[in-house]
């Protein structure tokens, strides 16, 4: 198995974007299905949040300056995913904000997802070379198993109140 860190990332973003497709595909009325999609999403979502706020983003900052303000911008981008997350959780799929909400959460993950593998990955993978990467990779994993999975666990939320109130 690759431990590259852009191989993991990205193989969380295959698995995002098809939890995103699976909602989209389900009927107007299949709530109970599409509660338990949301469920699922902000689950993967909450993990790779936390890897690539905890290493990835972090390694990227010390190792590359010059990509500073595209990975402050990307911090932002999540914290509006994390806040879109929390407020869907809280929320009854039979919610007249549940879909529209999911359908906002979704384009922005999307689009981000989208920046990232065009913009910011070939850049990191052009300047560093395999044996960091997969470093940070091995990283990435060990910070996998201590994530959070949902944003109500404490961790999850504190650093969402952190981002608020800094
Ligand atoms: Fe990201
Ligand atoms: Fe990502």
């Amino acid at each position: 198995m690759s431990t590259d860190a852009i191989v993991l990332l990205k193989e969380d973003h295959k698995a995002i974007k098809a939890a995103f497709k699976r909602f989209e595909e389900a009927g107007k009325n299949a709530h109970a299905t599409k509660g338990r999609l949301v469920d699922k999403i902000i689950e993967l979502l909450t993990v790779h949040t936390y890897i690539e706020n905890e290493v990835m983003y972090p390694e990227v900052c010390g190792l590359l300056p010059t990509l500073e303000d595209d990975i402050l911008e990307s911090y932002e981008e999540h914290h509006v995913a994390d806040l879109l997350a929390a407020e869907l959780a809280a929320l009854s799929p039979e919610a007249e904000r549940f879909d529209p909400k999911a359908a906002v959460l979704i384009e922005n993950v999307t689009r981000h997802i989208d920046e990232e593998e065009r913009e910011l990955f070939p850049r990191v993978r052009e300047a560093l070379g395999r044996k960091q990467l997969s470093e940070i990779g091995e990283r990435l994993l060990e910070a996998k198993r201590k994530a959070p999975d949902s944003p109500a666990q404490p961790s999850a939320l504190k650093k969402t109140v952190d981002a608020i109130i800094k």
